[in-house]
């Protein structure tokens, strides 16, 4: 079946020339008279055209419109064009840091909707939108999805603590055993502990939702796609002020273990890329903590 393409409506085009400047796949010509049209079906149907043409006179019935976000009342306003308010993106940006710690609140339900339309806002090699999305939408899910992971890390570790399994892999030229037992084992093998017998939830940190981000291995750039998606979550949930962990643990346990993947429903082509805690923060920061200098630790000019 033909992809669908935009609709250009040539009683409403001025002729300006904008959507072929822009259009990422070139499938825009124009006929004499300057009017554009449609010369071919290879769009990825990311909708700039849509989106520059000073006339409204492009139509993309296959995308839905900009979400307005449900959690807060913007009256209505359209506020995705107006400019960019650098300084408090800026904020956003540095006042986000990883909570790890959080209010035994749930986290309602349009909320989640809104970090989910945010998410869907990134950029997307070829435009694939191969992201796949698992809401966790309160704590329970959380426990379940930590008991699983838990048990991943109880095998691993059986397994780390054996020094002749170690040794063997390391000289057969397999050294993560080894480079696990030396950075992780501990630390993973205390909070094992910690959860067994105080409940204490040190891959959580008692978030009381989550969001798992997946992307088909099939599509163009999935690792790419889901964490710039994942990224967009962090900065609407600070918008928010929710705060939010990622939790690499599981992203890793998951690479391991299918059984995770198979406890969040996610068919075999999806892979999970990252897993966002999220909940209402039992603490407000105080002042901002910087970063590395760019300058010369991170940042070289050539
Ligand atoms: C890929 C990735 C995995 C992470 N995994 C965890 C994790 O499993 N547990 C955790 O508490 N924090 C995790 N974090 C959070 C980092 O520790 C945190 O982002 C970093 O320390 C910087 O602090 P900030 O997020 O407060 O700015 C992870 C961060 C990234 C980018």
């Amino acid at each position: 079946m033909a992809k669908e393409v935009p609709l250009i409506d040539q009683e409403r085009c001025i002729g300006c020339g904008a959507c072929r400047s822009i259009c990422p796949d070139r499938i825009i010509s124009a006929d004499s008279s300057d009017k554009a049209y449609i010369a071919a079906d290879s769009c990825m149907q990311c909708g700039h055209c849509y989106a520059v043409c000073p006339a409204e006179a492009v139509a993309v019935p296959f995308l839905e419109p900009p979400a307005e976000l449900r959690s807060v009342d913007t009256g209505g306003a359209a506020s995705w064009v107006d400019p960019l308010p650098s300084q408090m993106l800026m904020e956003i940006m540095r006042q986000r840091r990883s909570c790890r710690l959080y209010r035994d609140q749930p986290v309602d339900r349009a909320i989640i909707d809104d970090l989910l339309h945010a998410a869907v806002t990134a950029p997307s090699g070829t435009n694939s939108q191969g992201w796949k999305f698992v809401v966790l939408p309160n704590r329970e899910g959380v426990i379940r999805l930590g008991e699983v992971t838990g048990d991943f890390y109880r095998r691993l570790n059986r397994k780390a603590a054996n020094p002749i399994v170690r040794g063997v892999l390391k000289l057969l030229g397999c050294p993560a055993l080894h480079n696990y037992y030396i950075g992780y084992y501990h630390k993973v093998q205390d909070a094992l502990k910690g959860w067994d017998t105080s409940r204490e939830d040190r891959l959580f940190h008692g978030a009381p939702a989550a969001l798992i981000v997946a992307a088909d291995r099939n599509s163009s750039c999935p690792a790419e796609d889901a964490l710039l998606a994942s990224q967009n979550i962090l900065l609407m949930a600070e918008a928010l002020g929710l705060g939010t962990c990622l939790v690499g643990y599981v992203v890793e346990a998951a690479r391991r273990d299918p059984s995770i993947s198979r406890l969040l429903g996610l068919e075999k082509h999806y892979r999970i890329y990252s897993v966002v805690a999220v909940g209402h923060p039992a603490l407000k920061w105080m002042r901002p903590v910087g970063r590395k200098h760019l300058e010369p630790d991170i940042l070289t000019s050539i």
